[in-house]
C-alpha cells in the first residue's frame, strides 16, 4: 500500500510534477512510422503526458512534433499544411519549423516587413527520432539521451509489426502488470477459460465444470539488473533450474515489458498519455531461420487493437485484451492507498522502489536508469533474453548453447506471417 500522497507522487506526470520529470527524462514511441504514410492531413495529433502535440513529417522528410495549438488564435494544427520546411497553420498561414519557431507571419511581414513579432510567436517543439518502424519523442531537459536502441529494435533481416491502443488508465497500472507473475493463471488461466464458456462463445461448458486454471506460481522472485528489474518463476511442475527460474525474464525501465528470445520477442511501451490515459504500443519481433532471408517490408504495419465489442463490452477473449481490461478496470488512478499487498507483490513493491530511487536521482540532477550517452554502447543494447527456444509456432524448440540453435524454417515463419491479418482482427 501506498500513502495517498505518493501514488499521487508516483502517478501524476503533467509538467512540473516530480514524475512528469522523472518521465521526461526517456524515449517514448507516440506513433508508427506508417501512420504518417496513410494519415489524411500527414499529420497526427498526440498528447503525451499532458500536453496536446502534432506530429508530421515536412516535404523533406524531416519529423516535427510541435504544440498542437496555433500561437495566434489557437487553431488546431492537425489541419495545417505540411510544407518543405515546417507545418503551416490552416487559418492564417503562419508556419513553424521542427523546432517550433515561426518562421511565418505573411500579413504581419507584409505590413511589417522589418518586424520582430514573430520571435516571440513560437510554440513547443520537442525532439522525434525514428528506429525499428516507431516514432519515438523526448520532451526532457538538454543534452538529450541517445535513443536507445535495444536489442529486438536494432535487429536486422526480422520481420516487424505493431499494434497500439490507448487505454483508460494511468500508465503505472499497466507497468505493473509486468511484476505481478500470478495474475496469469487467474486472468489469463481461470478467467480466460471462463470467458469460453459464456453465452456466444460457442463454447458450451460442462455441467459443474469449473474453469481451468493456469499452471500456478510455486515460487516467483525479483532482482534489479543493469537496465530494470528481472522476474524469475517457478511453476507447478517446474523447477528452480528451468529456464524461468534460473534466467528469468527482463522488464526494462520505466516503462517497457520484453517478452521473448533471440528469434521471437515483443516490446510493449506504456506511455502516459496524461494522467489517466495510456498509449499502450507492442512491437512484435520475427527473426527468419539462419541463413534465409525475412520477407522485405517496405514499412512497419500498424494496427490499433479494439477494446470493445458491439454491445460496448471489453474484449476479453484474448490474452493482451484481458490485461487491458483489469488494468483499466483498477480505475483512472488505481487507489494504491486502499490495497493490500501480500507475498505474490513484491516485484510491484520492488518496482516502486525503483521508481522512487530514480525519482531521486534526477531531482538530485542525476541521469536516471537507462540514460545512453555513449554511442558506441547504444549501437546495439544487449538483453538477457530467454533462452528457451518456443518458436513461432509455440513448441518448444532446442537451444544449443553458444549456437544460435535455430530450428524453425521459413515455411513456417511465411506461414505464421499468413495468420496475421487474422490474428489482427483482435489480438493486440
Ligand atoms: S490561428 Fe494560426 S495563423 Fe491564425
Ligand atoms: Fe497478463
Amino acid at each position: 500500500m501506498l500513502s495517498k500522497r505518493d501514488n499521487e507522487l508516483l502517478t501524476r506526470v503533467g509538467p512540473g510534477t516530480p514524475m512528469g520529470q522523472l518521465m521526461r527524462r526517456y524515449w517514448h514511441p507516440i506513433a508508427g512510422s506508417a501512420e504518417l504514410e496513410t494519415s489524411p492531413f500527414r499529420t497526427k495529433e498526440v498528447r503525451l503526458m499532458g500536453e496536446d502535440l502534432v506530429l508530421y513529417r515536412d516535404r523533406s522528410g524531416r519529423l516535427g512534433l510541435i504544440d498542437r495549438w496555433c500561437s495566434h488564435r489557437r487553431v488546431n494544427l492537425a489541419y495545417g499544411v505540411v510544407e518543405e520546411d515546417g507545418l503551416r497553420c490552416q487559418y492564417h498561414g503562419w508556419k513553424f519549423d521542427q523546432a517550433g519557431t515561426c518562421i511565418e507571419q505573411p500579413f504581419e511581414e507584409t505590413v511589417h516587413p522589418d518586424g520582430r513579432f514573430k520571435e516571440k510567436c513560437g510554440v513547443a517543439g520537442y525532439q522525434v527520432q525514428e528506429l525499428a518502424g516507431l516514432i519515438f519523442a523526448y520532451m526532457g531537459p538538454q543534452p538529450v539521451p541517445l535513443l536507445p536502441r535495444w536489442e529486438p529494435l536494432a535487429w536486422d533481416n526480422v520481420v516487424r509489426d505493431i499494434a497500439v491502443t490507448e487505454l483508460p488508465c494511468n500508465w503505472l497500472q499497466c507497468q505493473e502488470n509486468s511484476v505481478d507473475p500470478t495474475h496469469s493463471e487467474w486472468l489469463h488461466g481461470y478467467f480466460g477459460s471462463y470467458v469460453r464458456t459464456l453465452p456466444g462463445r460457442g463454447t458450451e461448458p460442462a455441467p459443474n465444470q469449473l474453469p481451468r486454471i493456469g499452471r500456478r506460481h510455486q515460487k516467483i522472485g525479483f532482482d534489479v539488473f543493469d537496465y530494470g528489474i528481472i522476474k524469475r518463476r517457478v511453476q507447478e511442475g517446474g523447477t528452480e533450474e528451468d529456464e524461468d527460474w534460473a534466467h528469468g525474464h527482463p522488464i526494462l525501465f520505466p516503462h517497457i515489458l520484453l517478452v521473448g528470445d533471440q528469434f521471437q520477442a515483443t516490446m510493449q511501451f506504456r506511455v502516459p498519455i496524461d494522467d489517466t490515459h495510456t498509449l499502450h504500443v507492442s512491437q512484435y519481433i520475427f527473426r527468419p531461420a539462419p541463413g534465409t532471408e525475412a520477407p522485405a517490408q517496405t514499412s512497419v504495419p500498424v494496427r490499433w487493437v479494439t477494446l470493445f465489442d458491439e454491445s460496448g463490452s471489453w474484449v476479453v477473449d484474448y490474452t493482451f485484451n484481458q490485461d487491458y481490461m483489469a488494468w483499466s478496470q483498477q480505475g483512472p488512478i488505481a487507489e494504491r492507498h486502499r490495497e493490500k499487498l501480500g507475498e505474490g507483490d513484491k516485484g510491484i513493491i520492488l518496482y516502486r522502489r525503483l521508481l522512487r530511487q530514480q525519482l531521486d536521482a534526477v531531482l538530485a540532477g542525476r541521469d536516471p536508469m537507462n540514460t545512453f550517452r555513449d554511442p558506441e554502447k547504444n549501437r546495439m543494447i544487449a538483453l538477457p533474453l530467454e533462452k528457451v527456444k518456443r518458436g513461432i509456432s509455440g513448441r518448444p524448440q532446442a537451444y544449443v548453447p553458444g549456437e544460435s540453435g535455430y530450428s524453425v524454417d521459413a515455411p513456417q515463419i511465411e506461414a505464421t506471417y499468413a495468420t496475421w491479418d487474422k490474428v489482427g482482427s483482435g489480438t493486440p
